[in-house]
């Protein structure tokens, strides 16, 4: 391949920037004769597809040529209405229009976010593992990421104490933590009432900022939902991040984050300068879907749908997996996490499992710190009955081969 010839001309975080390796698996098994569990997308037998062109062409008829202009860069006002009413009812009660900005899904606020509030060499802590798009929008501003482990119970809240307290006796200029609290991505686990409460008052503590990414909360298969971070603090420094992606549709690209509202003020000015507006004719489709009460329904809905998916998908674990293979049972979101022997490589694995048409996605891809060699997620959101019993058959099968092996050998 010849050399790339404006190389010399790119900016430093460009150079450093890596492609994510979730989307490079995925665009690699995207064969239809692959069984995949990679793809945290939701499924799109999901989409309300007639809800949506109903709504259009009622929209079409009602608003005409302005239905295509271009909108204010906080977003239409009668949404962050709609928006900060049902963020009141979830339990933020200080949450008012102007302290809230629609953006083109939860991506764009993070990157948003890190805008206003990393400069070069900050530190945000980020969980181990974690979700890619946390730590490559600090990347993006040249901040620095620390891993933080995560167990059943999110976020170790301890662990992240030490850190802050070891990193600011050395100097180092931190910053602020990025978590999602519920349903994770990877893992599917919760951050546990205690850690939440820890959390905020540790940010307290350390003058950190805390972006809380939230895209699962609604997809509660099971339990009481838990205060959000921002319900829990009283010094305005959480940065509540929310998407579309998962209850509605992804493609329409809607999110928004509320926050002070003078950080949300700040968080404007930069997305003026990004893509001046969020789409108008997604942000009217999305106020009448909510106006017509069918977001509420839609969400039920998927709960039903993604709780029976999560069932079958362990049920499938329990048959096909060896004892030697550990999972946890997530209580709604979309992932399953999944520890396998210390001694296999989940790459292998992988290419094993691919050259028998399945997918999934190793772990390591979201620990910031290159370990969790012997992980992978497991995505029970886009795939059907069979394919999740297929592949799950598979990768039970081959991992029980490897242990098969590995007996042999100590045998011998
Ligand atoms: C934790 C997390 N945050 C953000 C996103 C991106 O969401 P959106 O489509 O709203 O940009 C995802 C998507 O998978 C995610 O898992």
């Amino acid at each position: 391949m010849s050399p790339d010839p404006l190389t010399h001309l790119y900016s430093r975080e460009a150079l450093c920037a890596q492609p994510s390796a979730i989307r490079d698996i995925c665009a690699l098994v995207a064969k239809p004769e692959v069984r995949s569990l990679a793809g945290g997308w939701p499924d799109p037998a999901k989409f309300p597809l007639k809800a949506i062109r109903r709504i259009f062409d009622k929209l079409i008829t009602q608003h005409g040529a302005r239905l295509f202009q271009y909108g204010s860069t906080e977003g239409l006002a009668e949404l962050r209405e709609v928006l900060a009413d049902r963020m009141k009812t979830g339990g933020m009660a200080d949450v008012d229009p102007d302290s809230l900005i629609i953006t083109h899904g939860s991506a764009q606020g993070m990157h948003l976010a890190a805008q206003v509030f990393i400069d070069r060499e900050d530190v945000v802590f980020v969980g181990l593992p974690t979700y890619f798009g946390g730590p490559g929008a600090v990347r993006s501003r040249s901040g620095k990421v620390i891993g933080i482990p995560v167990d059943d119970d999110g976020l170790n809240v301890d662990s992240l104490r030490l850190e802050a307290t070891r990193l600011k006796a050395s100097g180092k200029r931190v910053k602020g933590v990025y978590v999602i609290p519920n349903f994770q991505n990877p893992t599917g686990v919760t951050l546990s009432l205690e850690r939440r409460r820890q959390l905020v008052r540790l940010a307290e503590i350390h003058d950190l900022v805390i972006f809380e990414d939230d895209p699962y909360g609604e997809l509660r298969f099971e339990g009481d939902p838990l205060p959000s971070l921002k319900s829990l603090d009283r010094s305005g420094r959480v940065i509540h991040l929310r998407s579309l992606s998962k209850t509605f549709v992804p493609g329409l690209r809607l999110g928004w984050a509320a926050g002070d509202s003078g950080a949300i003020r700040q968080m404007v000015v930069a997305k003026q300068f990004a893509d001046a507006a969020t789409n108008t004719p997604a942000q009217y489709i999305l106020l009448e879907f909510i106006r017509q009460g069918l977001l509420d329904k839609q969400i039920q809905d998927n709960i039903k749908f993604y709780r029976s998916k999560r069932d079958f998908m362990l049920e499938q674990m329990e048959r096909y997996f060896p004892d030697e293979v550990t999972w946890n049972r997530p209580q709604g979101g979309f992932f399953i996490f999944v520890q396998i022997p210390g001694d296999m490589d989940a790459a292998d694995l992988f290419r094993q499992a691919v050259a028998k048409n399945v997918a999934f996605v190793t772990g390591q891809s979201f620990f910031v710190d290159g370990s969790g060699h012997n992980t992978l997620r497991l995505s029970y959101a886009q795939a059907g009955h069979q394919d999740i019993e297929f592949a799950i058959r598979k990768i039970g099968n081959l991992i029980k081969a490897h242990l098969m092996d590995r007996k042999t050998n100590n045998a011998a």
